[in-house]
C-alpha cells in the first residue's frame, strides 16, 4: 500500500473501530481502554492465586523473570530504533515489519503476557454470558464447538507461541495461533485482529507442573478465564 494510500484509509477510518484500525495496521487510538504501555504492570493477584490451575513457582518464575525480560528487553529496543514510548505499544506492534527482530519479539513478548494476566483470574471460568456468548455461538455454532478448536489451536502449535481469540476486521470472532512471541496485532501475522483471549503454550508456562502435558495445562485454564474482563475487550473491539 502506498503512504498516500495509507493516509486516505487513515483518515476514512476516524469513525472506525479499533478492529477496523489495528487490522489495517493504522495503531489504535490513545483512548483504547485496553492499550498497552511499555512497562510491566503489577501482576493484578498472588502468585499463589491460580493454584491448582497454574502453581505459584510457576507464576512467581513467569512473571518476575520471563515476562519481566520482555518489557526490560522492549524499552532497550524501544530505545535503540525510537520508538514513541508516550504512545500505545499496539501502534508498534501494528508496524512491526518495520522494526528488528529484538523488537517484534519482546514488543509481541510483553503486549503478549500483559493480556494473558488480565483475563484470567482466581474463581473465575464457567462460560461467557450476553453479547460474547451470542458472538462465540454465531462464530463457531457452539460454546463447545469454539473451546475444541480453541484447544486443538493451543494443542498443535509447534514449538513455542500462543493460541488467541481475535475479532477480526469483519467484527467476526475467529481462532488463531502465532508462533513464538507474534500475535494478531503484528502486520506480519497470518491472520490479523484483536486479540480478546490468548493462552501462553511456551514450556515456561506450565512445564514444571505439567511437564509435557500440554493438553491438561489448555483444559485447566478454563477454569481460570475471566469472561468478565473477555467480554469487556470484546465490547471495546467491536
Ligand atoms: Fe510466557
Amino acid at each position: 500500500m502506498t503512504n498516500t494510500a495509507k493516509a486516505g484509509l487513515a483518515a476514512g477510518m476516524l469513525g472506525s473501530s479499533i478492529a477496523d484500525l489495528l487490522a489495517n495496521g493504522i495503531g489504535v487510538p490513545e483512548n483504547f481502554p485496553f492499550s498497552t504501555g511499555f512497562s510491566q504492570n503489577p501482576l493484578p493477584y498472588a502468585y499463589t492465586a491460580l493454584e491448582p490451575h497454574i502453581d505459584a513457582r510457576t507464576m512467581e518464575i513467569h512473571y518476575t523473570k520471563h515476562a519481566a525480560a520482555y518489557a526490560n528487553n522492549l524499552k532497550d529496543a524501544a530505545k535503540e530504533e525510537g520508538a514513541d514510548t508516550s504512545k500505545p505499544l499496539e501502534n508498534v506492534l501494528a508496524t512491526i515489519s518495520k522494526y528488528s527482530v529484538k523488537m517484534r519479539n519482546n514488543g509481541g513478548g510483553h503486549y503478549n503476557h500483559e493480556l494473558f494476566w488480565s483475563i484470567m483470574s482466581p474463581y473465575a471460568g464457567g462460560r461467557p454470558e450476553g453479547k460474547l456468548m451470542d458472538a462465540i455461538t454465531s462464530s463457531f455454532g457452539s460454546y463447545d464447538a469454539f473451546v475444541t478448536q480453541f484447544e486443538n489451536a493451543a494443542k498443535t502449535r509447534f514449538g513455542s507461541g500462543w493460541a488467541w481469540l481475535i475479532v477480526n476486521a469483519e467484527k467476526k470472532l475467529v481462532v488463531s495461533s502465532t508462533p513464538n512471541q507474534d500475535n494478531p496485532l503484528m502486520d506480519i501475522a497470518e491472520i490479523k485482529g484483536t486479540p480478546i483471549l490468548g493462552l501462553d503454550v511456551w514450556e515456561h508456562a506450565y512445564y514444571l507442573h505439567y511437564q509435557n502435558r500440554r493438553p491438561d495445562y489448555v483444559s485447566a485454564f478454563w477454569n481460570l478465564v475471566n469472561w468478565k474482563a473477555v467480554a469487556e475487550r470484546f465490547q471495546a473491539a467491536i
